[in-house]
């Protein structure tokens, strides 16, 4: 490699006749498995606190969407972060990214959302800005402040009218202005955004710069697939609940299909997204963990990737290139990273194993031994030998 990118490839001989093969450090990945680090395109990283008392409500009885309407669920997290210091949310978000990175995942997006007011929602951006320059794997970020209609906004009868126009006319332009944020978001849902909400805000994003991704389909079907596409989102994501219509559509489409098996292992819920018909008829499909403290409390693309090939029906080869180059696409970085080709950045994981469908196949392990961000070693189990 030359400064941080892929200078060659190939076998032993082709790339020790690359003029800069004289002067390059030497790292033997003996008989192990190589490949592109991976890149989690949908997490939510900035969050305070564990919902641990929720996961065991859910294991007694209580459903995601019950305990929502009580006033935890999403609204608990937003408790917890707006009381949390900004050095207190940096900290547990610096220890999650070390984890990310012992996984092998090299770039994430991170979504704000548990802030929901000015201050904090531009609290967690700023932290997804401070925290790219500070440690090494990429941070994309994507705004989210339609997560859901914040406790303060629910009693008045214009409650949802006047958090429209906060996010519309007060956070938008400010997060535009600032370019904290490359994506906007917005969680279309039942007890969320209804379809019209959703394009309202997502075409206001537009209007700043700021191009749509949406969570779609994932406790109840909306519409919001379709609307993504006709808005020209990077990706929609969750899909547990769509139609044939709906997998048609994103079969023509460019938008990416990101499916996040953690959230219905997590919740216990039956239903994962019809992969296998997506990938049939010829839709995009990108794999991401979705951690969050509510759904995906993970942060191992290892473990999604298990979920992905068991669950889902994918090959260990369609679920690591979902994983890699296909959510890089959702990102709008494929030219850059994502897979191991000559002037992409060398992003590069390398795990212990003698076959890659192995890594799926030890679930719960993190067969990951190295971990490489622009051709520097940002986590390795043991050094490797410089042969
Ligand atoms: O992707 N659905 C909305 N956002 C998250 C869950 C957030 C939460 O429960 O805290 C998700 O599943
Ligand atoms: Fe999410």
């Amino acid at each position: 490699m030359a400064d941080d990118l892929i200078a060659a490839v190939g076998s032993l001989a082709q790339v020790e006749a690359h003029p800069l093969a004289r002067s390059a450090k030497r790292l033997d990945a003996a008989d192990r498995v190589v490949l592109p680090g991976f890149v989690d395109s949908h997490t939510h990283l900035i969050h305070a606190a564990s919902r641990a008392d929720e996961y065991e409500l859910r294991i007694t009885g209580a459903t995601y969407e019950e305990i929502a309407k009580r006033g935890g669920g999403i609204l608990n997290s937003v408790n917890k972060l707006r009381a949390a210091t900004s050095d207190a949310l940096k900290q547990r978000a610096l220890a999650a990214l070390q984890q990310f990175a012992a996984c092998g995942t090299t770039t994430i997006e991170a979504k704000s959302g548990y802030g929901l007011d000015l201050a904090s929602e531009l609290k967690i951006l700023k932290l997804h800005k401070e925290l790219s320059t500070e440690q090494p794997l990429d941070i994309v970020s994507t705004f989210l402040g339609a997560h859901v209609i914040p406790a303060e906004f629910r009693s008045r009868p214009s409650g949802v009218k006047d958090y429209l126009s906060l996010l519309i006319d007060k956070l938008l332009p400010e997060i535009a202005a600032q370019k904290l944020a490359e994506f906007c978001d917005v969680f279309c849902e039942r007890d969320a955004f209804n379809l019209a909400q959703s394009k309202q805000i997502l075409e206001a994003g537009k209007r700043h710069g700021l191009r749509p991704r949406i969570h779609a389909e994932q406790l109840s079907r909306t519409g919001a697939t379709q609307l993504a596409i006709k808005l020209g989102a990077a990706s929609c994501d969750h899909l547990e609940k769509i139609n044939r219509a709906d997998i048609r559509a994103l079969a023509k489409s460019k938008t990416v299909a990101t499916l996040l098996p953690g959230c219905d292992f997590h919740l216990g819920l039956q239903q994962y997204a019809p992969a296998r018909d997506l990938i049939d008829a010829g839709a995009i499909i990108a794999l991401a963990t979705d951690y969050n403290p509510g759904t995906s409390p993970t942060v191992s693309m290892p473990m999604i990737l298990s979920l992905a090939c068991t669950q889902l029906r994918m090959t260990p080869a369609e679920a690591i290139t979902a994983a890699t180059i296909n959510s890089a696409y959702s990102l709008g970085r494929d030219k850059q990273f994502g897979s191991l080709e000559i002037g992409k950045r060398a992003d590069i994981s390398i795990f212990d194993v003698d076959d890659y469908r192995e890594i799926p196949y030890y679930f719960g392990m993190n067969t990951c031994h190295t971990t490489i961000k622009r051709g520097q070693i940002v986590y390795s189990k043991s050094s490797l030998s410089a042969a």
